[in-house]
């Protein structure tokens, strides 16, 4: 590693750091021992998605995802489909214990194919990251594959049509907990009548799997200087954490 290297890696862990305090981590959760974390990530892969991956699906579930994101890649099931560049199916390991859920992509993740990987992505890949995961080892999706225009909310037909591709997707993962982001995911796996504020921070149920409601990393992006609400989205995660480990 060269001078300028290390400098920007020290720049990194400093911002790394700030954001830990800002979130109120007291302690930087040590990487667990590989045997006791999920198996390795097969990451949703264009070219497999493409055909041109040289290797057969490994498993029955390996052609079952194939067939799933091949399918959620050419859907028609709603309008949105005329505006995306490509939909986003999702990624991250297959058979992780924690899987996140969000809204629908944004402009970045609809350009780039992968969810969360625009700033609110950056912010969820922080908060993983302070959980002591990286993105690899646990799975992200949205309720909803395509862009919405302008960003605007799912309508309720749209996350209807989308619903069975998220629905197969924990099917297949049967993580041992969901963290659910923002109203649109957390109406969809709890359909509570509460609103984000009193759901928060409880632990709700989706079909026997424990569900963490907790705030749209958006929404922490637009209240950047809000520590509160940063301190409350980790306290969710703590929660999250405690379960994992139990
Ligand atoms: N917001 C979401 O809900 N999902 C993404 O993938 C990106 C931003």
């Amino acid at each position: 590693m060269n001078e300028k290297e290390r400098v920007e890696s020290l720049n990194q862990l400093q911002a790394r750091l700030e954001f830990f305090r800002d979130l109120g981590v007291e302690f930087l959760v040590s990487p667990r021992k590989k045997a006791e974390k999920s198996q390795p990530a097969e990451a949703e892969n264009p070219l497999l998605i493409a055909g041109s991956f040289s290797g057969s699906p490994a498993s029955a579930d390996g052609e079952e995802w194939e067939r799933l994101i091949r399918k959620i890649m050419s859907c028609q099931a709603c309008p949105l489909f005329k505006g995306r560049t490509q939909a986003v199916p999702g990624e991250g390991n297959r058979q992780a214990r924690l899987m996140f859920v969000g809204e629908a992509p944004g402009r970045d993740e609809d350009l780039q194919g992968r969810p969360f990987v625009g700033r609110a992505g950056q912010l969820l890949t922080k908060i993983i990251q302070a959980m002591g995961f990286s993105r690899d080892e646990v799975y992200i999706a949205n309720v909803i594959k395509c862009r919405p225009p302008d960003n605007r909310t799912p309508r309720p037909d749209e996350v209807k049509a989308c619903s069975p591709y998220l629905l197969r997707q924990i099917e297949l993962i049967r993580p041992r907990v969901i963290v659910s982001l923002g109203k649109v995911a957390t109406d969809f796996l709890l359909q509570s009548p509460k609103s984000m504020s009193e759901l928060r921070g409880n632990f709700g149920e989706f079909q026997g799997i424990p569900v963490m409601p907790t705030f749209h990393p958006s929404y922490l992006v637009r209240n950047e200087g809000n520590k509160e609400i940063k301190k409350m989205v980790w306290e969710d995660m703590k929660k999250v954490l405690k379960l994992l480990e139990s």
